[in-house]
């Protein structure tokens, strides 16, 4: 019943990782992979055998479990290669502008607007692979030449694109960059199970990232979008596919936009039927909206604090979530100890379960996080290390842009051009730049670029929900 979605809550030290590393140790152990996110990097402990201290074995005696040792099948990633793990990198395309409004921090008509100027490029085929195939076109957009192509595409003005240009400038001198290109990851690789049959546990370390939030939390969600867009419908499966798990899921819903929001509700509630359950961690129920919540029939409520009015006013806001049940459940949620929880989940009619508090076992992995050096070793001798490891740059919008010809003198042309020329002309397919050189110069900026480009990339990008791009695999 993990394809019905979750959520773990409880205030700060009660065990919520804890939690989330019983639920995936016990679902790779059942040949179910996982993907988590780990937030503080203490969840990187999965793949070695745990510690058998006092601890541990005092929990496991009193809930009459067998602890055995065990390290499970991981695989670990890090975004744009910061920290320990496989590079995880998403092209803006397929990002796409929802998405990366979100961690703009752009306002509702600059999102829109955002949107407009990645119609533009799919038409136009200038392909938008990192974050400055985007600034130029922008950039482009904004110049005296690009000005009668932005009154082309209707709606967008000068002044919002170059809002626009200017916090794309700002977030790439935070080091930004690196997130955005190719190779792009491919989220079916989080659907393997080992050798052995057991769940692949995907463990993406953001402890490097810690402070970008906005950041890594719209890159889970791209990852889930991804999954959505690739993944077939299978309906009522009697087991998942896979399960994702989002930790720090406040962070997700903080300041988003309408159409943020929208998009999360609408994949949260169709990717079921795909087979993905989605576990959304946070502090208390009231972090996540409400047409979200009511989709997480399955539910581990920590302890939570009552110490001021706002948490009292929190407290009883969580009670009011859960169904009715024997329990006094605001002092009975004041009241649980570290690794305990109150538990309802959906049974196999769907119905949610009686209320029961509930004492965790001890997970069989190491609880806490494993060295880097391990981590790093692991990495390198992980088979995707070939394919992720090194970052490329192929030809795309920022290369075509800059290869126009002088006296079309567009915001960051020149520099772009030196770049350009000192890379050589030999590494790229000089004929093909020419033509579409002469094609600009002939027929008047990129007029007939889109056709003759278009064709040659050969494919068509339709945008779905949150305007992510699908590829063909
Ligand atoms: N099921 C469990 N079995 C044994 N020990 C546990 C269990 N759950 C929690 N603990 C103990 O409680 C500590 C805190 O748990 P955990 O890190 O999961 O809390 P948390 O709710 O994730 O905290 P934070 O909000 O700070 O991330 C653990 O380091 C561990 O010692
Ligand atoms: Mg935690």
């Amino acid at each position: 019943m993990l394809n019905r979605h979750g959520l773990v809550a409880g205030a700060t030290g009660t065990g919520k990782t804890k939690t989330l590393q019983l639920i995936a140790e016990q679902l790779s152990a059942q040949g179910v992979p996982v993907f988590l996110a780990d937030v503080k990097g203490d969840l990187s402990g999965l793949s070695e055998p745990g510690a058998a201290n006092d601890r541990v074995r005092g929990r496991a005696a009193e809930v009459g479990q067998n602890w055995t040792a065990t390290g499970f099948p991981a695989e670990f990633y890090a975004l744009g290669g910061l920290g320990h793990g496989i590079p995880l990198r998403a092209t803006v395309t397929s990002f796409g502008p929802v998405l990366l409004a979100k961690v703009l921090q752009l306002n509702r008509t600059q999102e829109q607007s955002l949107g407009l100027i990645f119609h533009y490029a799919d038409q136009k085929g200038l392909e938008l692979l990192d974050l400055k195939d985007l600034r130029s076109v922008v950039a482009f957009l904004t110049s005296d030449e690009g000005r009668a192509e932005l009154k082309g595409i209707g709606g967008l003005s000068t002044a919002t694109a170059g809002v626009i240009l200017r916090s794309l400038t700002a977030f790439e001198a935070q080091g930004m960059a690196t997130f955005f290109g190719e190779p792009e990851f491919d989220t079916a690789e989080f659907l393997r199970t080992a050798a052995d049959g057991r769940g692949v546990l995907s463990v993406l370390e953001l402890p490097a990232v810690q402070e970008k939030p906005q950041l890594f939390s719209t890159f889970l969600m791209w990852l889930l979008a991804d999954l959505f867009h690739d993944l077939p419908e299978i309906g009522d499966a009697d087991r998942p596919e896979l399960v994702f798990v989002f930790d720090e899921a406040h962070l997700l819903f903080k300041d988003a936009s309408k159409a943020f929001l929208d998009s999360i509700t609408q994949t949260v509630r169709l990717i079921r039927s795909k087979g993905v359950g989605v576990f959304f961690v946070t502090q208390t129920p009231e972090d996540v909206p409400g047409d979200v919540l009511a989709q997480l029939g399955n539910r581990v409520q920590h302890a939570l604090r009552a110490f001021t009015p706002d948490d009292r006013k929190a407290l009883k806001a969580t009670v009011k979530t859960f169904p009715d049940s024997s329990y006094d459940l605001e002092e009975l949620l004041t009241g649980l100890g570290t690794g305990e929880a109150v538990v309802t989940v959906l049974g196999e009619r769907g119905a949610p379960t009686p209320v029961a508090a509930t004492r965790l076992r001890a997970p069989e992995s190491l609880m806490g996080p494993v060295d880097g050096p391990a981590l790093d070793r692991a990495v390198r001798e992980s088979s995707l290390h070939a394919r992720y490891a090194q970052a490329v740059d192929r030809e795309s919008a920022f290369e075509k842009l800059a290869a126009r010809p002088p006296g079309h003198p567009a915001g960051e042309t020149k520099k772009a051009k030196e770049k350009q020329e000192t890379a050589g002309a030999g590494d790229r397919e000089s004929g093909e730049g020419r033509s579409v050189v002469e094609q600009v110069v002939g027929s008047g900026v990129f007029k007939s670029l889109a056709r003759s480009v278009g064709t040659q990339i050969g494919r068509e990008i339709t945008r779905s929900l949150f305007g992510t791009a699908r590829r063909r695999r």
